[in-house]
């Protein structure tokens, strides 16, 4: 099985990409073969809205780091996604990944409705783990509605990609400690599990 893990934390070496790499790692002890990739060490540009994809749907105009990894995305087994909350959303890297991904998205419109309807050129059944890690407790302090939209607009990742089997993965409380992640087992081993399960479940 191969696995490849996106972290989109600008932050090194903090809470995403250490959950990110230990999902990954408890992959790698049930035998996985696994990449990482730090979009911080990428250059990304967000999408230009050109409709590129929609003439040759699967492939992303641009020519930037992205667009050779969104087609290294279609060959692996497994997917593991993460990002910090940034006011109340995902990171600009993150958005900038998933607003990409519509490249794989072809847009259908009936003649006779003109309902329109979208199909995933995405190859189907890729298993997905979504990581988010955030400062703020559970349940927050304010504004929880946020969240809640956070919560539900995340899925449209697994929709973009065809995904049926996904799940997410909270850190919260992380406030600014970017190692609060790494000094809690409890997480670390939970984060361990889930990379082991998407090997062997
Ligand atoms: C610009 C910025 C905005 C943030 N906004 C929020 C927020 O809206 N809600 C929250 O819970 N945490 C927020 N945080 C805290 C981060 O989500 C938290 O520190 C997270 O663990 C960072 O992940 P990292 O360690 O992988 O960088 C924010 C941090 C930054 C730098």
């Amino acid at each position: 099985m191969k696995i490849i893990g996106i972290n989109a934390s600008p932050r090194k070496k903090a809470n995403t990409q250490t959950l990110v790499e230990t999902i990954m790692a408890g992959a790698a002890e049930k035998g996985a073969h696994t990449r990482m990739v730090n979009l911080r060490e990428l250059a990304i540009n967000g999408c230009l809205g050109c409709e590129g994809c929609q003439k040759h749907p699967g492939r992303c105009v641009q020519k930037d780091d992205l667009t050779p990894l969104l087609q290294e995305m279609t060959g692996y087994d497994a997917i593991v996604l993460g990002t910090p909350v940034y006011w109340f959303h995902v990171t600009a890297q993150f958005k900038i990944l998933v607003d990409r991904l519509y490249s794989f998205i072809e847009t259908t419109q009936d003649p006779e409705s003109g309902e329109e309807s979208y199909t995933s050129h995405f190859p189907p059944g890729r298993k997905m783990v979504i990581v988010i890690s955030r400062g703020d407790p559970e349940p927050p302090l304010l504004f929880p509605q946020l969240y809640d939209h956070l919560n539900e607009w995340l899925n449209v990742i697994p929709l973009s990609l065809g995904s049926a089997q996904y799940e997410f993965f909270h850190q919260y409380g992380a406030h600014l400690d970017r190692k609060s992640a790494a000094h809690d087992a409890v997480l670390l081993k939970k984060a361990r599990t889930v990379g082991a399960d998407l090997v062997i479940a």
